[in-house]
């Protein structure tokens, strides 16, 4: 069992990397809790159900199963979680058949979970809320952020230790996994790892425990299910590094100037979160690899910015362009560390950066912002590392609930031009996943399937929507309630 103790202090490191997902909006301060806190709050149901609550109709060439995942418990016996990112990971699976849809929803039963439940106790660090000091054994590698097919299993990530391997049907755990080992025992693995679907290379990358503090970076093997160390670059800190993109020569990274200050976590001064640090002075920095783990590294310094998610790149010569999703400064961070408490200030949402750079004199060439208040990037990967149009998005806001996710946003990155769907007044909705339709000819040719709630009927519902125009095309509804959560996938039957 991978058991994060309080000398482990790096193993937490991409945990923070959670930051990642966010969701939307309608509180009214002392009364009624937040509309997104209601739909991202703890449950206890698990079980299997066939669906047949249904608007619209499901496609008949739309067949495969989409998965939800995120956290799901607020409380561990009597200690109340406070992040965001903090709870037990819960997985949704909608399986669309020709005999019908059926809904799968579970808790990952890792060993550390199984070992609290049957103490009754709270054992492990939670991301942003610290074990009670007479049971306090470490941190818990939290797999509650995002899911990655591989080979057989469904893997579930956490950032702050290896990945929970899943059985894809029944989503029962099987075992935590080091790759055939070749995962280091003592590095982490990311939560946003890449795959070329042109090539079917694959890239992740991780934290190395100890005082290289090292970002490591992988390329995964299908074949034999192993993977191969790249580059092992150490860092001054061990900063908060959440996602990756890549064209057809490189890898990138945006290194933001936020840390974990290691003298907190080896005392065990608090939970990992509180020992997080935003420390503009040191900047940001893009580092350009190459795939092939063969040429020097390029860094590049930028102004501070803290970020999660990236969208596409595309080179082109020495030029390089992507898209990145910056906010201004760390207030995010602060909101969600305290998750269900008011909203204090004003939040520097995420706003869409494409830049241009020069990796030959290492200058940021140009830097357009295109749009705001969004997050949860996505596009056809079929696309990755090309010069794609579209980019698909979730909207946050209002400023009552700056994690109220209620629009999906396709932005046209050639005419520079949104166009945006609302969901209804008290709902929610989740990061869409692109599902690419058969004999596919163009970018967006596909469809977006995404996951919501509806507080009403508190509710969750699975739905789908043409992605070249959005159009409404179907909805499932759940039968239960299922917590939003934070990333999907889409497997094809
Ligand atoms: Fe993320």
């Amino acid at each position: 069992m991978t058991n994060f103790g309080r000398r482990d202090f790096l193993k937490l490191t991409p945990a923070a990397a959670l930051l990642l997902c966010f969701s939307p909006s309608q509180l009214i301060a002392g009364e009624r809790t937040r509309l997104s806190v209601r739909g991202n709050r703890a449950t206890d149901i698990e079980g299997q159900w066939k669906l047949t609550d249904i608007e619209g109709e499901i496609p008949k060439d739309l067949r495969g199963s989409f998965y939800k995942i995120g956290p799901a418990t607020k409380e561990i016996f009597g200690t109340k979680l406070k992040h965001y990112f903090d709870g037990d990971g819960y997985v949704s699976r909608f399986a669309i058949t020709d005999e019908g849809i059926e809904l799968t929803a579970r808790f990952i039963q890792t060993p550390q979970r199984m070992e609290e439940q049957s103490s009754g106790k709270m054992l492990y660090d939670e991301f942003g809320t610290a074990a009670p000091k007479r049971n306090r054994e470490g941190r818990k590698n939290q797999p509650n952020i995002s899911l990655f097919p591989w080979g057989e299993d469904l893997l579930a990530l956490s950032e702050g230790g290896h990945p929970a391997a899943l059985d894809p049907g029944t989503l029962e755990f099987r075992k935590l996994t080091d790759f055939n080992g070749t995962l280091p025992k003592n590095v982490s693995f990311s939560a946003h790892p890449k795959v070329d679907l042109k090539t079917g290379e694959a890239f992740g990358f991780g934290i190395e425990q100890g005082m290289s503090k090292a970002l490591k970076v992988f390329k995964l093997d299908r074949e034999t299910g192993k993977c191969h160390e790249l580059y092992s670059l150490s860092q001054k800190h061990v900063y908060m590094i959440h996602d990756m993109t890549m064209t057809d020569d490189h890898l990138i990274f945006i290194i933001p100037p936020v840390f974990f200050k290691i003298t907190n976590i080896i005392l065990a001064l608090g939970s990992l979160a509180e020992s997080v640090k935003y420390d503009p002075k040191i900047g940001t920095t893009l580092l350009v690899l190459d795939r092939k783990g063969k040429a020097k590294p390029i860094e590049i310094k930028l102004p501070p910015s803290l970020v999660f998610h990236h969208g596409n790149a595309v080179a082109s010569g020495d030029q390089l362009k992507l898209q990145t999703f910056l906010s201004k400064d760390e207030s995010i961070m602060n909101f969600i560390s305290d998750w269900e408490g008011p909203v204090r200030g004003e939040i520097s949402y995420p706003e869409v950066h494409e830049m241009v750079f020069d990796l030959k004199t290492k200058k940021l060439l140009k830097d357009e912002t295109i749009f705001s208040q969004h997050d949860f990037p996505v596009f056809n990967q079929r696309f990755t590392g090309q010069d794609h149009r579209y980019l698909y998005m979730t909207g946050m806001g209002p400023a009552a609930d700056p994690f109220g996710l209620h629009r999906i946003t396709k932005y046209d990155l050639k005419t520079r031009t949104p166009l945006t769907i609302t969901v209804s007044q008290g709902e929610l909705c989740g990061e869409p996943f692109f599902v690419e339709k058969p004999n596919a000819q163009f970018e967006d040719d596909g469809w977006l399937a995404f996951t919501g709630y509806d507080d009403a009927r508190d509710e969750g519902f699975l739905e789908i929507r043409d992605a070249k125009d959005l159009s409404f095309v179907a909805r499932v509804w759940a039968g239960i309630y299922l917590p939003l959560g934070f990333h999907g996938t889409f497997i094809k039957a």
